[in-house]
């Protein structure tokens, strides 16, 4: 078994994942998430511990599983939580995609008690989160390879390349929700992934698990490029 392991392009490589929505509390009862299913995320986990890695997967609430028994899991519910899960892994891990759907912001305060209705409309005022993958772009060591995801409705290219560059990524995966079969709730998907020379490759609509295998072969590609 130790010489198949061997063969395996990710093996002794630590790997960080995020996958799902986050949720932001308003009350006890409420919160404000977002339609991420977590399936593209665990594929990718999923696919990495195929090929070797020390998978660690951060995931927002969803009701998906692992395959690989391997993958060390670690659950949140908050863009908060989950930048301090992050910060905690990202230090050791060669790599890391950022898959999570992260809330842009957060309820400023968090009643106590439920929100009971009244008269007239209700305003919560929001604040917003930190950019988790921005974080992790300013600590990124020499030979670390960080990417992260674009959900963009128009402009997708532009936007995509943008964020590319803001975050300091190694790649990023546009995810265009004017593709059909691609977003949120299918099976499938369809993505550009664009790397830090700009360079753009289109790939036509699959299962999100060859998706996830186009993606996990560029983070192996770049770990020895890189290393
Ligand atoms: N992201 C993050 N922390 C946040 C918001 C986003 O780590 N607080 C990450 C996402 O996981 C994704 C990437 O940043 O990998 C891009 O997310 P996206 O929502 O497409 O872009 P934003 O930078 O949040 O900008 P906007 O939503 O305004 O397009
Ligand atoms: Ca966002």
């Amino acid at each position: 078994e130790a010489a198949i392991k061997k063969k395996l392009p990710l093996v002794n490589q630590t790997i960080l994942v995020t996958a799902g929505p986050t949720y932001e509390a308003i009350d006890p009862v409420r919160f404000i998430g977002n339609h991420s299913s977590g399936k593209m995320g665990f594929a990718i986990a999923d696919q990495l511990a195929a090929m070797g890695a020390d998978v660690i997967l951060v995931a927002g609430p969803t009701s998906q599983s692992t395959k690989h028994k391997s993958i060390k899991r670690v659950d949140v519910t908050s863009a908060a939580e989950m930048l301090d899960a992050c910060l905690l892994y990202y230090k050791d891990a060669n790599a890391c995609v950022m898959c999570a759907a992260v809330a842009d912001y957060t309820p400023a305060s968090v009643s106590p008690q439920k929100i009971k209705k009244k008269e007239g409309s209700l305003n919560i005022e929001l604040k917003k989160t930190t950019d988790i993958l921005k974080t992790l772009g300013e600590k990124k060591q020499t030979g670390q390879v960080l990417a992260g995801f674009a959900l963009e409705t128009e402009n997708e290219e532009y936007n995509a390349a943008e964020k590319l560059k803001s975050k300091n990524l190694d790649f990023i995966v546009l995810n265009s929700l004017n593709d059909k079969g691609a977003g949120f709730k299918t099976d499938t998907n369809k993505i550009t992934i664009i790397d830090s020379n700009l360079q753009k490759t289109t790939f036509g609509l699959k299962s999100k698990d060859e998706v996830a295998a186009d993606i996990c072969n560029k983070v192996a590609q770049l770990i020895n490029e890189k290393n």
